[in-house]
């Protein structure tokens, strides 16, 4: 990718990515090469931790070393010189794309960013009061109807018409017509469903890209309807990161801007089998559709052990306030065993890779600004003191959620939206994993172990007692 004019970032991240190395071992893993034979023979505990559910191809996470690889790429070679749409080629597709491969994707990608019909549906509910995943989900469940609703076998979602409006321009409902609903028209959603016989409907390559576009779009919409403001004409000049940011602030970023919010699509956008991505496979793996798969994964990102850590990361961090705080705040965290927001990890017992690149990009972009440069320094003075006292005795270390939420809120993003914007991203991995899954699908259906009784006798509901035995 040409990254001229964000040379400064992409030196951030390599020498971010030259630490790393320094730190760790470069010694080449044997277990990605090494053949499984099922069934596989190994320990696995509570919430399936260490049961190998499948191959892939997709992406490595060593969490002793901190390493993190998609398709075999280091995730800081792919920060320093790739792209969100490349690493969606590459998490789809298994390789590197060429320059018309991108191009066709990047076409895909502009023509499935125009989802007027899921919008105007989505309006109809009030947005503003609900949960922003609660949205998201919704929003995705409109999208399925919106590729279903033609009951014809080969349909595919039709680019419409763009229409080069902002929010003031999209015409509302201004006299009471008798609609249940209000109204909101956009040019050309009369030609949007075309029958064109090229892929099903709710599967497939274009289903994922549909998605990938759709979440952003969805997102974006989300937080605007919270803000009381109407949604945005995506912008089919600006790349996946620049028209997130202009969708969801009205604002066109910086090339830096940009570049930092591309670079945190590509860190957040896969993970291995994390809880999400598993829920969304094993709803794939019944032969329900990417839709409700990707909802599944909605779901499951949305619980408080999965995403939204960062959030609470910057509530931690305005909580201690400044600096001289850091010691006494962390010395009284210790005494009560509180968890630090934004350190420790399942996988990673090293310095979490992604927090590696996104440290000095939280600093570059707080640079100037008094109050998110304050956040900055707090957040680095208690860094150093986790990492001499729970990093020595326990391999505790930040992981990506500890500067994540600066880095968004410097872009503009308020911490309630930071879980949607992680799906932004990781629904790169969960469609791509889905697509590698169901090649050599078999359903899901691991066993509990019955410890319940054996030998109960049925009572009428008349002579049962509330009392417990
Ligand atoms: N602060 C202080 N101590 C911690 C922390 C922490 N953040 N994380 C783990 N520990 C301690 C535990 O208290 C435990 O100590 P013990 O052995 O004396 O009982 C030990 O380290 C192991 O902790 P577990 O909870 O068993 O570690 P696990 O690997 O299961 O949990 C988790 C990982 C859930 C991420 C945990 O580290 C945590 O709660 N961190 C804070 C929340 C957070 O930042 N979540 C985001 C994770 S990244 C992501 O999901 C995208």
């Amino acid at each position: 990718m040409n990254h001229n004019k964000t040379k400064k970032i992409t030196d951030l991240v390599l020498k971010a990515g030259k630490t790393a190395l320094a730190e760790t071992n470069t010694k080449r893993e044997p277990e990605p090469t090494k053949s499984i034979n099922w069934p596989v023979d190994c320990v696995v505990g509570p919430g399936l931790e260490g049961a190998i559910a499948c191959e892939s191809k997709i992406g490595y996470v060593n969490g002793a070393k901190g390493w993190l690889l998609y398709g075999g790429y280091n995730i800081f070679d792919l920060c320093a010189y790739s792209s969100f749409e490349e690493v969606c080629y590459l998490l789809l597709y298994g390789k590197l794309p060429t320059t018309i491969q991108l191009a066709l994707l990047k076409n895909k990608l502009i023509k499935y960013r125009n989802n007027h019909q899921t919008l105007r549906a989505l309006m109809n509910f009030s947005v503003q009061e609900m949960n922003p995943m609660a949205a998201l989900r919704l929003g995705t469940n409109l999208m399925r109807n919106t590729t279903t609703d033609v009951n014809l076998e080969g349909y595919v979602p039709e680019n419409v018409e763009v229409i080069s409006a902002d929010e003031d321009s999209i015409p509302m409902e201004t006299q009471p017509l008798g609609q249940e609903h209000a109204i909101y028209e956009f040019p050309g959603e009369s030609d949007s469903k075309k029958v064109k016989g090229q892929v099903h409907p709710t599967t497939g390559i274009d289903c994922c890209l549909h998605l990938i576009s759709g979440i952003a779009v969805l997102s974006a919409a989300i937080l605007r309807l919270r803000n009381g403001y109407m949604p945005l004409e995506p912008d089919p000049e600006l790349s996946h990161a620049a028209n997130f940011i202009y969708m969801a602030t009205g604002r066109r970023p910086s090339p830096e801007e940009e570049r930092i919010m591309d670079i945190t699509l590509i860190l957040h956008a896969d993970h291995g089998m994390n809880a999400s991505t598993f829920a969304a496979m094993v709803v794939a793996s019944t032969l329900s559709d990417m839709y409700y798969s990707v909802g599944s994964g909605i779901a499951a990102l949305n619980g408080p052990l999965h995403g939204g850590a960062n959030e609470q990361v910057l509530k931690m961090l305005k909580e201690i306030d400044s600096v001289e705080n850091v010691k006494p705040w962390f010395a009284k965290a210790r005494a009560n065993k509180q968890k630090i927001m934004g350190f420790g990890h399942r996988v990673y017992k090293a310095y979490d890779p992604r927090a590696r690149v996104l440290a000095p990009l939280a600093k570059y972009l707080s640079k100037g600004n008094r109050k998110k440069s304050s956040l900055f320094a707090v957040a680095q003075e208690l860094e150093s003191q986790v990492i001499a006292t729970l990093g020595v005795e326990k391999r505790i270390f930040p992981n990506v959620d500890f500067y994540s939420g600066i880095v968004y809120s410097c872009l503009g993003i308020p911490p309630d939206m930071f879980t949607t914007l992680f799906a932004v991203s990781r629904v790169a991995g969960w469609t791509a994993r889905i697509q590698e899954y169901l090649r050599n699908n078999r359903i899901f259906r691991p066993r509990a172990r019955y410890i319940g009784p054996f030998d109960m006798h049925y009572v009428p509901i008349a002579r049962r007692s509330a009392k417990k035995k």
